[in-house]
């Protein structure tokens, strides 16, 4: 796998958003360790700036820290033009910030299915949108668009989640198509229950079967790339789920998605 992260991070300038924890730190650690240059983003910026400086100290990395709330709207275009205006020039985005809430809609507020959609997809997508053309005009980049198996079917007690992760497969996989003669790569990496703090949000009824590693969703991503794939599911029991999911007549699958992650009682 090393020699995949090698092809990918050297020198290169390499932008995570949900740099501050999980799936997101796993990436800017993998990164440092074979000689990118960081853009770390996310809201805590006093555990951003920690990682900047175990990651400075340990592996000499150049890191920039852009504390930011993408859930803001606007907040993807202040950030790109907070990264042009320092002078640094992104190869690789990592799409990786998001949230998923557990519950019934109907006990929603709809402040928080709002912002849970604009850091889900519309940071995402406009992140994307702005940070694309730079890439396909050097012909050379790559973004990493961070869903989850939850895209392979409608997830009930985590509607907005499953709908937003669908989005950002179809749109990654779109991307892909029109990117392939640019030399820029796209990829959507779909993990599955992954050991990070997702679950201090989403609760512990959202985590369906054994928890895999941050690095484990990192190593898949870094083959998949490798190998020019539009997406990727981490973990083989996840990927025969999100194989089969699809297949299944609806009622099954969505009959099957709500026993896996219905609320427990108490
Ligand atoms: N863990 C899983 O089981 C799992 C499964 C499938 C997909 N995923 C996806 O993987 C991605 C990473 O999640 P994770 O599992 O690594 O969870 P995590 O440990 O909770 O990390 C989420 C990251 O997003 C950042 N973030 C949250 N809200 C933000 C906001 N409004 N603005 C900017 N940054 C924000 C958090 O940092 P701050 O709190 O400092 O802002 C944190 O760095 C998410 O897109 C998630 O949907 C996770």
């Amino acid at each position: 796998m090393s020699v995949y992260a090698t092809e990918l991070f050297t020198g290169k300038t390499v932008l995570i958003t949900g740099a501050s924890s999980g799936i997101g730190r796993a990436f800017a650690q993998r990164a440092a360790a074979h000689g990118a240059r960081l853009v770390l983003v996310a809201r805590r910026a006093a555990v951003l700036a920690e990682l900047a400086t175990e990651l400075q100290t340990r592996h000499d990395s150049q890191v920039h820290v852009i504390p930011c709330d993408l859930a803001i709207p606007g907040a993807g275009t202040q950030l790109h033009d907070e990264v042009v205006a320092a002078g640094l020039e992104v190869d690789i985005l990592v799409n990786n910030a998001g949230v998923g809430a557990h519950g019934d809609l109907v006990a929603a507020r709809a402040a928080d299915v709002v912002a849970q959609i604009q850091l889900n997809v519309t940071a995402l997508a406009e992140l994307t949108t702005l940070f694309l053309p730079a890439m396909t005009a050097r012909r050379q980049g790559t973004v990493i668009n961070i869903a989850s198996t939850a895209a392979f079917q409608a997830i009930p007690h985590m509607a907005v989640y499953g709908a937003t992760k669908a989005f950002v497969l179809s749109f990654t996989r779109a991307l892909w198509a029109e990117t392939k003669a640019t030399g820029v790569r796209v990829i959507a990496v779909c993990p599955g229950a992954t050991d990070t703090e997702f679950f201090d949000i989403a609760g512990e009824a959202a985590s369906v079967g054994r928890r895999r590693s941050p690095g484990d969703v990192v190593d898949t991503a870094l083959r998949a790339l490798h190998r020019h794939r539009p997406s990727v599911v981490d973990g083989i029991s996840n990927a025969a789920v999100a194989m089969i999911s699809p297949r299944l007549p609806a009622r099954v699958a969505i009959g099957a998605a709500e026993r896996s992650v219905r609320p427990t009682a108490g």
